[in-house]
């Protein structure tokens, strides 16, 4: 199953935004535009959904509170509102489920987010029954319960438990090399669902082992055609420390210069064998944050197609991925399907994403890639008059 729309109100830098998402979906903008904003509002479902520490008070008060959250232009509807559809293919004309998330302030005290509405729909027999409509009765008898989703709560959500478990089990991953280099030595804790990927190498060290060396083997083979002299990947544990680690072997080192352990990688490297990993690991939705960076143009150029080989070959059901990206090279490839480019077009009260026209779609179906036709839309204008005096 694959998250096939998402529709936003008052959402950050989104007043209102609406999007249909792809096997893979590149969402495309300028700075500051909301790339990231819009990749959190699904982490903020796994949040929310996530069976240790989750739920919505912490969900809201790790953004900083609904006061962060509400977009700024949000006036007579001041609502955040979330939904999301569930469906086998982005183009059933009817998702399989549909959830829907309204938030607000109490109206005295210390002004908690309360849920205005909470509704779960699914697909039975062709016809979309509702499964959840809050507030109900109960919450009417009880207003303390508006403080909690019937997502992060087990004992309610028997009927859709399906759906918690998709949202519990998205994946964010916007990896910094040097907390997965010098992790240990930095010292402090992880951040809560690891979105920089400073326990990456915990993350290899957990796979069972016949899974690690046939994942690793697969990198490797990947690795050793974009990375120069690249020979050999293998996991190992430090004798002394216990501590997971990666070492490689390149062509170039004399018979007896060993491995070099990941702290030696490049930031490119790195960033590639996390990127390959995920996208074998599982099969709920991963989000990846500007896979371009740190990486040589003609590998960016190639990602769509790599990301696209690694999708095909596992044997597990294959990951829905949502890219935010700016980069020219990632999306000047004519694989890349026109339908999953999104972009994001900054209007007078915040963001709207943007999908590709009739008329691009079928400008990139004769042959023109979707940087040609989208990219220059998505450039900031008048930056040629940006000075620094
Ligand atoms: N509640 C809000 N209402 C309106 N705008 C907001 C709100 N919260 C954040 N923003 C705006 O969202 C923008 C940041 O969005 P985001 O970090 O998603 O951008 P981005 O496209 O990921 O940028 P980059 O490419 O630099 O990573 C900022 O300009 C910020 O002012
Ligand atoms: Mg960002």
């Amino acid at each position: 199953m694959l998250i096939s729309h998402v529709k936003l109100q008052n959402w950050k830098n989104f007043q209102h935004a609406e999007a249909s998402l792809l096997d893979v979906t590149y969402v495309l903008g300028a700075n500051a535009t909301g790339k990231s904003n819009l990749l959190d509002v699904f982490r903020f479902l796994r949040d929310i959904a996530k069976p240790q520490g989750g739920g919505i008070q912490k969900a809201v008060a790790d953004r900083g509170g609904l006061k962060k959250l509400r977009c700024l232009h949000a006036r007579s509807k001041p609502e955040i509102v979330i939904e999301v559809h569930l469906s086998d293919n982005f183009d059933d004309p009817v998702p399989i489920w549909r959830y829907v998330l309204a938030l607000k302030a109490e109206s005295s005290g210390i002004k908690r987010p309360i849920i205005a509405a909470e509704e779960v729909y699914k697909l039975v027999d062709g016809k979309e029954r509702c499964f959840l409509r809050r507030p109900d009765k109960d919450d009417v008898l009880d207003r303390e319960r508006l403080t909690q989703t019937s997502l992060e709560q087990i004992q309610t959500n028997s009927d859709f438990r399906e759906l918690a478990d998709q949202f519990s089990e998205i994946t964010y991953l916007h990896l910094v090399p040097q907390l997965v280099k010098f992790g240990s030595s930095i010292g402090g804790q992880t951040v809560e669902s690891d979105p920089f990927g400073q326990a990456f190498l915990e993350r290899v060290a957990k796979a069972n082992g016949k899974v690690r060396t046939s994942r690793l083997g697969r990198i490797q083979k990947a690795l050793s055609i974009a990375v120069p002299q690249f020979e050999e990947l293998k996991f190992v544990r430090d004798e002394i420390t216990g501590r997971p680690h990666l070492e490689a072997r390149y062509a170039h080192h004399r018979p007896a210069a060993g491995w070099q352990r990941e702290d030696q990688f490049s930031d490119g490297t790195l960033r590639l064998i996390a990127l390959f990993w995920l996208l074998m690991e599982g099969d709920s939705l991963l989000l990846l944050e500007e896979p371009e960076l740190s990486l040589d143009e003609e590998i960016v150029r190639n990602l769509p197609r790599l990301i696209e080989q690694v999708r095909r070959s596992t044997k597990k059901r294959q990951r829905q991925i949502i890219i935010s990206t700016h980069s020219q090279a990632l999306l000047d490839n004519k694989s890349v399907d026109g339908r999953g480019v999104l972009w994001l077009d900054r209007v007078q009260e915040g963001t709207v994403v943007r999908s590709p026209s009739d008329e691009q779609l079928e400008l990139m179906r004769e042959g023109y890639s979707p940087a040609e036709i989208l990219l220059s839309k998505a450039h900031p204008k008048d930056l040629h008059k940006m000075v620094l005096n």
